[in-house]
Formats: C-alpha cells, structure tokens, sequence
C-alpha cells in the first residue's frame, strides 16, 4: 500500500475507492465479452489483494455470451470467483426490471434471481433503466436489500433539452428513498464532459446523503479529465481497468488514476504491485482474447459530435450491410436524432439504442418515416419499456399505435408470475439447479442450448480448461452479440428449426404474435419474366439465393433484405393462405431484418394466389414474396 506523496498526514488524506471493470466492462468493450472463467481465477488472488472498492464480474452480456458461445455455467462462475475473492466485494449490471435482458420480467423471476445471486457471492448490484424510469428500479432495489446486498441506484447520462441536471438530481433523489445505498453516473457513450461532470456530481453531492461513483468510457477521450472534476466535486468512487484493458470504448487505466489522484493528496488504498501484476497478466492474455476484427481507435470523434455512442454507429453500419444500403449511413446518421427526439429522448442504451436504431434505418430505408414500425417500437410506444423521459410526439404515437391507448401503469404490473410455468417446460432431465431455470427465463433458446450440450457431457469427468476452450468453436465462429440485440440470431450454426422456436419464443416474451405497426404500403410491382436481381446482401448470399422467379401480374415484394415467414411462430396458423382473400390492411406474411419482426400488410383488398418464397428463404429487397390479384 503507498502513502500519496503530498499528503502531510495520511490519515486525513481524502478517500477514493477505485472499482475494477476489467472482469466485466473492459472485456465487454474490448474483448467482445469473451473472458473465460479460467482466465479470471487464474489472477484472481491478485486482483483480490489490490485493495480496490470492488470488482465488477457479471452482467447481462457476461452472462449471455457464458451460455451462448464459451459454454459455460454463469452461476458457476459467480461462486468460483467467491471462494477466491474472499476480500473485495464482488459488483453486477443489473438492468432494473430487464434483470439481465431486453426487457421487462415478471417480479417474481427478479426477486428470486438477485436472492440467487446474492446467495451464489454478489455483493453489490448497480442497478439501472434505460429511460430512467425508477418504476422499473423500485422492485429491483428492493429485492437486493431484501437478499442483504448493496444496492447501487443509477442515473443513465445522457444530453438532451429533457436532461437537465434538475431532473437528475430528481430522479436520484427518488432512488435514494427507495432504499439506495449509493448512487453510479452512467456514461455509457463516454460523453460526460469535464465540466459536466463537475457542475452533475456537485449538485447531486449537495442533495443526496448517499455516495456518488463514477462510470464513464474513454470513447471521446475526456473520462480521466471528467474523473478529475468528479472526483473534486465530491464523488467518491470511480471505475477503471488495468491498462491494458483500458482505453477506446472501455474505462480510463487504474494506473492513470491513481498517478493523479495519489499525486493530488488522495488516498486510494490501492497496492501498485497487485496492479501491475494484473496488468502483466492480462497484456500477456491479450492475444488469445482479443478478437482480430474490429477497428481499434484511440479517440471516437463521432460521439463528441452527435453523442451516438460508437458502438451503435458499428452496429447501424452493420444493419445496413446487410441491406445492402451502406451508401445510406449519412441519412440514417441524421434520421437518428429525430427519431430521438420523436420518441421522447431516450438515452442509448440497451434496449433503447437498438430501437431508436432500428427504426431510423427502416424510415430511410421504407423511404417513409414509421411507414415500417418493428414490434419492439410499437411496443417501446405503448409504454411497455416504461415513461420516456419526454412526451412520444404525439402524430408518431398516433400513427404507430393506431387507436390504442399505451398503459400508463409500471410495465411490470401486466406480468403474471413466470417461475412455475418456466419450470413446466423444462425437461428435468436438462436441469441440475433452480439456478437453471432463472437462466432459461433470462434467455431461454440460449440456456437451452447450454443445457443440452452439458447434458452430453460425461458425468464422471468434468470438462478441463483446455476441453473448455475447444468446446464452443463452432459456435464462436459466429458474429459476436457485441450490441445489445432484442434477440441474437446471427449465430450461423443456427439451423432454420432453432431460428423458428426463437420467432416463438420472442412472440410469446412478448406476449403477442409478431407484428408491426402501421401497415406497410406494399406498392405492386409487375416483374416482368426476366426479373431485375436485386443484388443480395452478404448475408442472404451466405443462403441458397431464391432463384428468379417468372411473375406476371402483382406481387407483394419484400421491403428490405431479410427471412421470410409465413406463420408468426412455429404452430400458429399462416397469416394468409393460397387462393384465399385478405383485406387491406391484413397480414401476410413477416419479413424478419435486423433482429426485429415486420409483419407485411396487404395494402389493398387482393387474393393470394401463389407464395413465391419458403418459410425461412432469404429474401433480396425488391424480391417478390407473392403474386396477387387485386380484388
Ligand atoms: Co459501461
């Protein structure tokens, strides 16, 4: 342990608690998430001895990416680092009533997930909402008090005429009557400004009795100066990670930190040794871990422009690929603020940035604003994530809501409980623990997948580190779930019936069949025999591409690249049918793009005479799905 060299009087050295991000955000930014458990136990003690405030270890994608691609036990993982880190306590994301996912759960599922939790080793849950909406923490917070946890309230940072530092203070001030023991400033998109921070911490140091941490991303640059003012207004605790895991989208460097803030007078408790033991070792991990794709910038000079967070713009870019529209990126790039704005500036964040996304790429892309409305914004609009921080615009609610009226009450409050039927499903021959089942709630094709690969595994011998790391190369040949997705079904090993049960299981998460809003105005187009072949987009060239099909007459054509279904999910009946009749306005089939699931309307009265597409084909923008007659 050091004394800072310009404390007089150590004792009266001013405190600064310093939580390590490097076992879950760090590697989540840098590492697309893909830390093994191994990897941690193995420095673990270290880690342990260096005297920070906490550990961060666990999170929804950490949990995630455990059962999807390093086929490993979350649960397991959570008590392993418990019997070695005996000394610091040990930190979780918790997504509020979204406990580790994309949306909201039954209060049941919550509760006895964070008892679980907090039984299996957690200390310390963060927990936070999207839109800052604390319907969506108050049972949260109260399940970790009730299961004797820490419990972290959590302002999302974000800049809009709606978040001022008023209406933060407010909203942390209402966390902390609700029981929060201390409260994090998220700056998930790293765009807090020094002075920001200064002016935000001062004024919540000056309202609230509980602690302020610090969370911010060096996307921008500027987290080590914001740290520097937050710290001097009053904050007391501040995120980062080893050097060698810092930087970019990730925290500012331990080492950074404390060089400043020891030389400043504080005291950070911290062991130097034990850090640049850490460090070593992960510099040495680094090239096992560190995925070959992706580009590596110091500084993201997008975000200090437009506050898109960087990984949103990757992942936009990456959506319009595979419409083959990427020359489009400007337009979205500016669709995206008024969406924004249209729907009530929510921060972006998961799920929020995935919506907001999305529906800026379907308005360029439908080449009318909410012409195409995924469920996920219908949703979003009906109040089903919670309030937006300002009013939706009212001419956007109405077109994509149609008559209906969005709930007014805590989303929460609609959900029946979840456990025993969840139990129901489940062969009990897959399951080993109640642990399982709280997976299978949380994500359950992905829990379900794990299951039956575990079931396979020999019973006497449990699986070495090195069985581990060859286990899952299938599945890690996969694009990984880097940004948050309402549902992940990139995973090429995926076969068509796997994708099915996943269009099921997201309909019935959601409680409804798949649909969009407003009906998409499907212009027919009579194609000619010697069809003009829309160039596929690298992912449906990947599929068999649909051959060109001899069309006379109207057709209904697919509005942007993606699958085409039939039925909203395996065992529900087809929208429409051969030979049969639809009004206008009636679905026909879903074109499912970007993870979301467009339910295409007849535009007008028309017969269905033939489908051109199979259930699960690829369908090319421009593509027909099926000749019609107008009635
Ligand atoms: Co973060």
């Amino acid at each position: 342990m050091t004394t800072p060299k310009n404390a007089k009087n150590a004792a009266k050295a001013p405190r600064l608690r310093i939580t390590d991000t490097t076992l879950r955000d760090a590697h989540q930014s840098l590492w697309a998430t893909r830390m093994r458990t191994d990897d941690i136990l193995q420095i673990l003690a270290d880690v342990d001895n260096a005297g920070y405030y906490s550990l961060e270890c666990w999170g929804g994608a950490t949990f995630d990416v455990c059962l999807r691609f390093l086929r490993e036990n979350p649960w397991e993982r959570l008590r392993q680092m418990k019997a070695i880190a005996r000394k610091t306590p040990l930190q979780m994301l918790l997504r509020g009533q979204n406990i580790l996912g994309y949306r909201n759960y039954a209060d049941d599922v919550l509760y006895r997930f964070v008892s679980l939790a907090a039984e299996n080793g957690m200390d310390i849950f963060r927990v936070f909402d999207a839109l800052n909406d604390n319907r969506n923490l108050e049972h949260a917070l109260a399940a970790v008090k009730k299961a004797g946890g820490h419990a972290q309230g959590t302002i999302c940072y974000t800049v809009s005429p709606v978040h001022t530092v008023e209406k933060f203070v407010q909203i942390a001030k209402e966390q902390e009557s609700m029981g929060a023991d201390s409260l994090c400033i998220k700056d998930m998109a790293g765009i807090l400004s020094p002075a920001a921070a200064r002016e935000l911490v001062g004024a919540l140091v000056r309202k609230l009795k509980i602690p302020v941490q610090l969370h911010c991303h060096m996307t921008s640059g500027m987290a080590v100066a914001s740290y520097y003012e937050a710290v001097q207004a009053g904050a007391g605790a501040v995120d980062c990670c080893v050097a060698t895991m810092s930087g970019y989208s990730s925290q500012p460097a331990i080492e950074t930190l404390l060089a400043i803030f020891e030389d400043a007078g504080y005291m950070t408790g911290v062991d130097h040794h034990a850090v640049e033991k850490e460090n070593a070792y992960f510099l040495a991990l680094k090239p096992k871990r560190e995925p070959t794709h992706g580009a590596v910038e110091v500084v993201d000079v997008d975000v200090l422009e437009h506050h898109i967070p960087g990984g949103m713009i990757s992942n936009l870019r990456s959506q319009l690929q595979q419409q083959g529209a990427l020359d489009r990126i400007g337009e979205v790039l500016e669709e995206l603020p008024r969406v924004r704005k249209d729907l009530g500036y929510p921060s972006l964040v998961t799920p929020t940035s995935q919506i907001v996304g999305v529906q800026a790429v379907m308005n360029i892309l439908a080449g009318e604003r909410y012409g195409m409305v995924p469920q996920e914004t219908k949703d979003y609009v009906k109040g089903l994530y919670g309030r937006s921080p300002a009013p939706i615009d009212a001419k956007v609610a109405k077109k994509i809501l149609g008559g209906e009226k969005p709930i007014t009450c805590r989303p929460a409050d609609l959900l029946p409980p979840r456990l025993p039927a969840a139990a129901k499903e489940l062969d009990p021959k897959l399951i080993q623990a109640e642990e399982d089942i709280l997976s299978y709630c949380l994500f359950p094709e992905v829990a379900l997948g794990y299951f039956k690969w575990r079931a396979l595994l020999p019973a006497e011998r449990p699986l070495s580190p090195a069985d581990l790391e060859n286990a899952p190369k299938k599945a890690e040949a996969a694009p990984a779930p880097v940004a948050a997705s309402v549902v992940d079904t990139s995973a090429e090993s995926m076969r068509f019936a796997e994708i099915g049960r996943l269009v099921a299981s997201l309909a019935s998460q959601l409680g409804v069949t798949a649909s969009s809003g407003a009906a998409l105005p499907l212009v027919p187009v009579a194609v000619p025999a010697a069809a003009k072949p829309v160039a596929p987009a690298p992912e449906a060239a990947k599929a068999v591409p649909a051959a060109p099909v001899a069309v006379n007459g109207p057709t209904i054509n697919a509005p942007l690249n993606g699958t085409f279904y039939r039925s909203s999910a395996p065992g529900k009946p087809n929208l429409a049918e051969e030979g049969t009749s639809v009004k206008a306005g009636d679905p026909v089939c879903i074109v499912e793009a970007m993870k979301l699931f467009n339910q295409i309307k007849a535009e007008k009265a028309c017969r269905i005479v033939k489908f051109l597409a199979k259930h699960g084909d690829h369908v090319a923008k421009g593509q027909p799905m099926a000749s019609i007659e107008w009635l």
